[in-house]
C-alpha cells in the first residue's frame, strides 16, 4: 500500500491503546506513533526546569529515545503539559506529517480521532473502567518491581483522566464517528480482534 492510510486510536491511560495499535501496525505492517511521547518527552523537560513551551517548540527525535519517558512521573508532567494550547500547538505538524506518510500510519493518543486526524479512515476509542486500568497498570508496575500500591496507582489513573477529560485544549473524548472498543471484560487479543475487524470493514 503507498496511499496515505491513517488509523487513529484515542482512549485514556492505560485502557490498551498502545498495546493494540502496536499489534494492529505491525500486523498491516503499518507505521506507528505513540503520541504519548510527545507530550511525556515535554513533561520530562519541564521536571528538568526548562519551560513548557519553549521544550515543546525545540523538541528532537532523540528525546523520544530517552530512557525515562515511561514512568509515573513523566506520566503525570506530561499530563500537565498537555493542557497548555501552545505545546499542543507545537507538536500538530510532526503528528499531521506522520499520519500522511505513504504506506500509511497508526497513532494513538487522546485528541488524534478529533483533533489531530479529522480525516482518518479509521477512529477507535479504546476505553476501559477505571479500576481495571489502574488493576493492569498496577500488574505491570510491579513486574517492573516499581513500588507502588494499587491504590495510588487508581488515584494517579483518575488524577489524568480529570486532567485529560476536563482541559479546554482538545479534551479526552471519543470522536463522533469513532468505534468505542470498551476492553474492561476482554482478554488483549480479543481487543486486538475487534480493533483488525474495524479496519478491515474500512479498508
Ligand atoms: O498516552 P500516555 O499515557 O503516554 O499520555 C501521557 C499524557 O500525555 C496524557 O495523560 C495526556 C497527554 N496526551 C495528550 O494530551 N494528547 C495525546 N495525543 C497524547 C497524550
Amino acid at each position: 500500500m503507498t496511499a496515505s492510510f491513517t488509523i487513529a486510536i484515542d482512549g485514556p491511560a492505560a485502557a490498551g491503546k498502545g498495546t493494540i495499535s502496536k499489534a494492529v501496525a505491525a500486523a498491516l505492517d503499518l507505521a506507528h506513533l505513540d503520541t504519548g511521547l510527545l507530550y511525556r518527552a515535554v513533561g520530562v523537560k519541564v521536571l528538568e526546569g526548562m519551560p513548557a513551551i519553549a521544550a515543546a517548540q525545540s523538541l528532537t527525535p532523540e528525546d523520544l529515545q530517552r530512557g525515562d519517558l515511561r514512568g509515573p512521573e513523566a506520566a503525570q508532567a506530561a499530563s500537565k503539559v498537555a493542557v497548555i494550547a501552545e505545546v499542543r500547538a507545537a507538536l500538530v505538524d510532526f503528528q499531521r506529517a506522520f499520519a500522511r506518510r505513504a504506506g500509511g500510519a497508526v497513532l494513538d493518543g487522546r485528541d488524534i480521532g478529533t483533533v489531530i486526524c479529522p480525516y482518518a479512515e479509521v477512529k477507535l476509542f479504546v476505553t476501559a473502567s477505571a479500576e481495571v486500568r489502574a488493576q493492569r497498570r498496577f500488574l505491570e508496575l510491579s513486574a517492573k518491581g516499581e513500588a507502588e500500591t494499587l491504590e495510588e496507582v487508581l488515584a494517579d489513573v483518575k488524577a489524568r483522566d480529570e486532567r485529560d477529560m476536563n482541559r479546554s485544549e482538545a479534551p479526552l473524548k471519543p470522536a463522533e464517528d469513532a468505534v468505542v472498543i470498551d476492553t474492561s471484560d476482554l482478554a488483549i487479543e480479543e481487543a486486538v480482534a475487534r480493533a483488525l475487524q474495524e479496519v478491515a470493514t474500512r479498508r
